[in-house]
């Protein structure tokens, strides 16, 4: 069998779009593309492709999957010849079908463990440097607790001294090589590419340590180092601290910039705080945080950087389940400074009263305009009002509205009618552009969209499909519906594995995709998830939609679960019983 892990890799880097253009001339329509199927043969497109799920389906023969899938169909060969295919396409070395490959990267990880010893060891030695290395965390205000809390340690100036130490552990050359602890000189010598520097070993969610960020003591640049990408550390889907956070009885997460923020704040009892590990905040990161906290408090530096980056986070988070909300840190450059300035109780302070998302919109848009100039206030009011109109609900507007009046001096009722045209006329652009889509997509897929038919119709299978196909699309919101929603309570037996095959990919930490699925279920299995996905590509999954489909699949199993769980000759009697209970209904009414 191929490592899941490869898959995955694989998976990362194909993209759909692009593999299914080289052959098909896809035109692109709102998030999908469309083309003639190149599986039958036909004159107008019914042919599918789908970038959120990556997968295609063609509504003419039913011909769908992912990108192995579709590999494996237009050239006829097998799997592994897919797979290889696609490998080499995507520059990656040819699959192992030995576990070579994870062995490999079971070693990195104990190396890594190894490495993080020597680091904290290093710490706490004798020499003079390493006095100076313990200062220098005693002086950001680190304790002993939370030096080991983190694992916090530092790499000596003698850059071969942990290439010496990890050889005598018995680590062979491909493996160091292999765990990007190390670079090779122009000379040939090997040295580790973290030397002076205090280091921070980044984890991930099983606590296994996957890579290093190192600071330097003082100001020289680069102020940190990080570990490169490696078979175990992949940075775009790491979250700093979150195999702590996760462990919190607090589903409040603060999301910082920086390693030493979030250091900071668990030494002042903020255990949720996490951040990005030396990069922009990715949207898989936002899923994996989302898997986890139901609140997001964004609490970044405040120089113009950290305020760019809150409103690109903001963006970011738009789609996902969490709510957001927004600290501003008033007298200092990022929190950790501020709880160093002003104590942790402040800090706690500042998060209880924390602004939502548009208060921080509202006060960015606030600041780009003189309110002391007639023009430019009405200027900016016209501003606020399209962004409440788009952005808030009614009581949110009534409240904003009373804000805006007084910052401007203008009357409330006024900004209220202002309001009232302004939500009229976003409601039916939205509407529009709605109606535009869900026609463009009708007309595409030759079928009628159902959901317009409204919420009460929506029928128990329906529910299903459309929570598979939600899940697929979202992997974040299986771990929530795993919590309401037993397997059992299926309808549909191919609905039922497939829903079993997303909690096992999630028990085993595989990221879930058609590509991954397919190790658990069948290739027809796949065939209809990637119909659904085709189906309902355009069906909102909010939380809300999920919670109602739950709640719909909740209402319509009572009889079906209990069956689920029944022998034929227990159903029979079950039955049986109903129709004499339905008997002694009639009777009792008979005899009024
Ligand atoms: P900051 O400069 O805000 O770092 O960069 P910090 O963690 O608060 O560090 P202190 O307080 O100055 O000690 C935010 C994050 O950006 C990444 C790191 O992940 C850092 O934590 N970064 C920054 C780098 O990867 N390299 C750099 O040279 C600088
Ligand atoms: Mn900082």
């Amino acid at each position: 069998m191929i490592p899941h892990e490869y898959i995955e890799e694989l998976t990362r880097r194909t993209d759909i779009v692009e593999l299914v253009g080289g052959y098909v001339q896809l035109k692109r329509k709102g998030r999908l593309y469309g083309g003639l199927c190149p599986f039958h043969s036909e004159k107008t497109p019914s042919f599918y492709v789908y970038p959120d799920t990556q997968s295609f389906y063609c509504f003419g023969c039913g011909a769908g999957g992912d990108a192995v899938t579709f590999t494996k169909k237009i050239n006829s060969i097998d799997y592994v010849e897919a797979v290889k295919l696609l490998a080499q396409r995507a520059g990656m070395p040819e699959p192992t079908e030995d576990d070579k490959t994870g062995r490999l990267r079971s070693r990195i990880l104990t190396m890594n463990k190894d490495a993080a010893r020597f680091f904290h060891a290093c710490l706490n030695s004798t020499v003079e440097e390493a006095r100076q290395a313990r200062a220098y965390w005693r002086r950001r205000g680190l304790d002993d607790k939370t030096i080991n809390r983190f694992g916090l340690g530092y790499a000596p100036d003698d850059g071969q001294a942990l290439y010496q130490h990890l050889r005598d552990k018995g680590y062979n050359q491909q493996e160091l090589d292999a765990s990007g602890l190390f670079k090779r000189s122009q000379s040939g010598r090997i040295y580790c590419l973290f030397w002076r520097r205090v280091m921070t070993p980044i984890f991930d969610l099983r606590g296994n340590i996957i890579a290093f960020g190192g600071r330097v003591l003082d100001d020289s640049k680069p102020k940190y180092v990080n570990s490169p990408e490696t078979l175990v550390y992949h940075k775009s889907d790491t979250v700093f601290a979150l195999q702590i956070a996760k462990r919190s009885a607090s589903h409040r997460y603060v999301l910082c910039e920086g390693y030493m923020d979030v250091i900071s704040m668990h030494q002042a009892g903020i255990d949720t705080a996490v951040c990005a590990c030396g990069t922009a905040l990715t949207p898989d990161q936002i899923k994996l945080i989302s898997q986890y906290a139901d609140e997001v408090i964004l609490s970044y530096d405040s120089d113009e950087a950290g305020q760019k980056a809150t409103l690109r986070s903001l963006e970011l988070f738009r789609n996902s389940p969490v709510r957001v909300g927004v600290l501003q840190i008033p007298g200092a450059k990022d929190p950790d400074e501020y709880i160093k300035k002003y104590g942790a109780d402040r800090f706690k302070a500042l998060l209880d009263g924390v602004g939502n998302a548009l208060d921080f919109r509202l006060g960015r848009l606030r600041s780009q305009y003189d309110l002391k100039q007639d023009a430019q206030r009405l200027e900016y009011v016209k501003e606020a009002v399209e962004m409440l109109a788009e952005r808030s609900n009614p009581t949110e507007q009534e409240v904003y509205a009373g804000r805006l009046a007084e910052e401007t001096n203008i009357s409330k009722t006024a900004i209220m009618a202002q309001l009232a045209d302004a939500v009229k006329k976003a409601g039916s652009k939205r509407r529009r552009e709605q109606d535009r889509a869900r026609l463009q997509e009708g007309e595409m897929n030759q079928i009628k969209v159902p959901y317009s038919a409204g919420r009460g119709a929506l029928g128990m299978a329906s529910a299903e499909q459309r929570l598979l196909a939600a899940m697929l699309r979202e992997p974040g919101y299986i771990d929530k519906v795993s919590a309401q929603l037993r397997p059992e309570q299926f309808l549909q037996p191919q609905q039922k594995e497939l829903y079993e095959a997303m909690l096992r990919c999630r028990e085993q930490g595989v990221e879930v995709s058609l590509a991954t699925l397919r190790a658990f279920v069948s290739e027809e299995a796949l065939n209809e998830l990637s119909r659904l996905a085709a189906q309902y590509s355009d069906v909102n999954c909010t939380p809300e939609d999920i919670k109602l489909y739950l709640e719909r699949i909740a209402r319509g199993t009572p009889v079906a679960s209990r069956a689920a769980s029944m022998s034929t000759n227990d159903i029979e009697q079950y039955l049986q019983s109903m129709r004499e209970q339905k008997q002694g209904t009639a009777d009792a009414e008979d005899s009024v």
